[in-house]
């Protein structure tokens, strides 16, 4: 390994950037290590890599620095039908599964592309659904994808790709799938590119699962190619993320250089010809695998959510009558919208919406019972409904930050980026009012500072109107 920079610079700067990011260098990657350094140079201003070096050693920590640094060190590579065994085993053994149990109850499927990259692996998973789906059109399927670098995300929401995508992936891929353009790279159809929701997420850093950013109740996590780069007890705790994000009998997918039982140790790890894949065992909580995945028989209604009232200072007389009530008639208040987290979080989203049905019948001026509804709507594909529900919210607390946040996120999933501009711009502005270390309300304990940080990654990453308009 030849390497321009002293050893021992080196040295300090993979113990630097293991604590910073998360990400281990050992010697026999200084080279990787040096070659990112290079590449992250010109965005922290210095033409030469040994003075950026030295100027990383030795200021102070931010989160910016931080994630600048992270996305040149990791490795952005990536390509259609990647690793197509562990593909084959999901498509052909774990959905066909699901997909029957489901079809009798909720028609309804939830997949994560953790570190997605440029939207390659996510929308390979939506072709999968889409060739293994005949009635597609009757499902509630998600695919979330998410990176933490806004030039990568921006990419996959194009959707646009050159040949070398392609390199690994079946032959009918392009001619099914694509419309090739003018300059010779490859679009991908509108209907598979709406299956997919983009969003910003660093998974070393943030919180999740959560309903703030809908990473709950996952039936399969994708992180391919990801956590190799992480040192072992960075992996170990995105795992036991990964581990509540998913409902009971859940599947989480490495690449199979990846797969090592210490660090996926609440996962069962079951092996299957040439991969192994991790499961969260299907009585984590109460049901076996054949029950893993509890739903309702009958459609809820969606809920008869009540009409805003004409008082613009709504939040503030529901705060000052909330605080008039004796501590067990508040308790008997919140159960309602306890309980419908509690379903949620499970992936039991019909059972979710009665419960908050009755918080909101019981506390109707509140405004994060409606914000609350819109998180469950959303996760059950109901946009429409769950943006009625968050104007609302809007309607009862206009400054009420992450009904913003949420609102642009619907947007964003939708295609909509302008709109979806527009309510992260007031979701910005709004945040401005809080202080940086101020958990925000609603928010699973994200601080006012790291909201701003993520809307900020996001607005970078939406598309420009140019783009915009395909
Ligand atoms: C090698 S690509 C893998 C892409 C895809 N999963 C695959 O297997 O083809 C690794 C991706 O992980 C992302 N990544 C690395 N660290 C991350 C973090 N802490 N949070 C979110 N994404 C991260 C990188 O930005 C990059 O896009």
């Amino acid at each position: 390994m030849r390497t321009a920079l002293p050893h021992s610079l080196l040295s300090s700067l993979s113990e630097f950037v293991a604590t910073r990011t998360g990400l281990h260098f050992p010697p026999e990657r200084w080279a990787d290590l040096e070659r990112g350094i290079a590449a992250a140079a010109p965005d922290f201003h210095f033409s030469d890599k040994a003075s950026c070096a030295r100027w990383l050693l030795s200021t102070p920590p931010t989160r910016q620095i931080n994630e600048i640094l992270a996305g040149h060190l990791s490795i952005g590579e990536t390509y259609f039908f990647r690793e197509k065994q562990s593909l084959d085993i999901l498509g052909e053994q774990i959905l066909v599964q699901l997909l029957q149990l489901r079809r009798r109850h909720e028609r309804r499927l939830r997949i994560w592309s953790a570190g997605c990259c440029t939207g390659e692996e996510a929308y390979t998973i939506a072709i999968l659904l889409d060739r293994l789906i005949p009635d597609l059109k009757e499902w509630n399927i998600t695919i979330l994808a998410t990176d933490f670098n806004p030039n990568f995300l921006r990419k996959a929401m194009q959707g646009i790709y050159g040949e070398w995508s392609f390199r690994d992936a079946p032959g009918w891929l392009q001619q099914h799938y694509f419309t090739k353009r003018s300059d010779g790279r490859f679009e991908i159809h509108q209907r598979i590119r709406k299956m997919v929701t983009f969003s910003y997420l660093n998974f070393a850093d943030d919180l999740y699962p959560s309903l703030s950013n809908n990473t709950g109740a996952m039936d399969a996590i994708l992180c391919r190619n990801v956590l190799m780069y992480f040192t072992a007890q960075q992996t170990k705790r995105i795992a036991g993320n990964f581990y509540r994000a998913l409902v009971d009998g859940g599947w989480l997918i490495v690449s199979p250089t990846e797969a090592s039982h210490n660090s996926f140790s609440p996962f069962t790890p079951v092996e299957f010809p040439g991969a192994v894949l991790y499961r969260k065992s299907a009585d984590a909580g109460t049901q076996p695998l054949a029950g893993a995945y509890p739903f309702e028989e009958a459609e809820v209604a969606p809920p008869s959510l009540p009409v805003a009232p004409t008082e613009p200072a709504a939040a503030d007389i529901h705060a000052a009558q909330t605080d008039q009530l004796p501590a067990t008639q508040q308790n008997e208040r919140e159960a309602p919208s306890l309980m419908a987290r509690d379903c949620a979080n499970q992936g039991r989203l019909a059972e979710a919406l009665e419960w908050c049905e009755k918080a909101i019948a019981a506390d109707k001026l509140n405004p994060a019972h409606q914000y609350l509804g819109a998180t469950i709507l959303q996760e059950q594909g109901r946009y429409d409904i769950a943006i009625q529900s968050l104007m609302r919210a809007l309607y009862l607390d206009p400054d009420f930050v992450l009904a913003h946040f949420a609102l642009g996120n619907l947007h964003q999933s939708q295609g909509r980026y302008r709109q979806a501009q527009r309510c992260f711009t007031n979701a910005l502005a709004l945040l401005q009012k809080h202080p940086p270390d101020e958990v925000l309300p609603e928010a699973d304990g994200l601080t006012s500072e790291r909201l701003s940080e993520i809307v900020t990654s996001l607005l970078e990453s939406l598309p420009q109107p140019a783009e915009a308009s395909a």
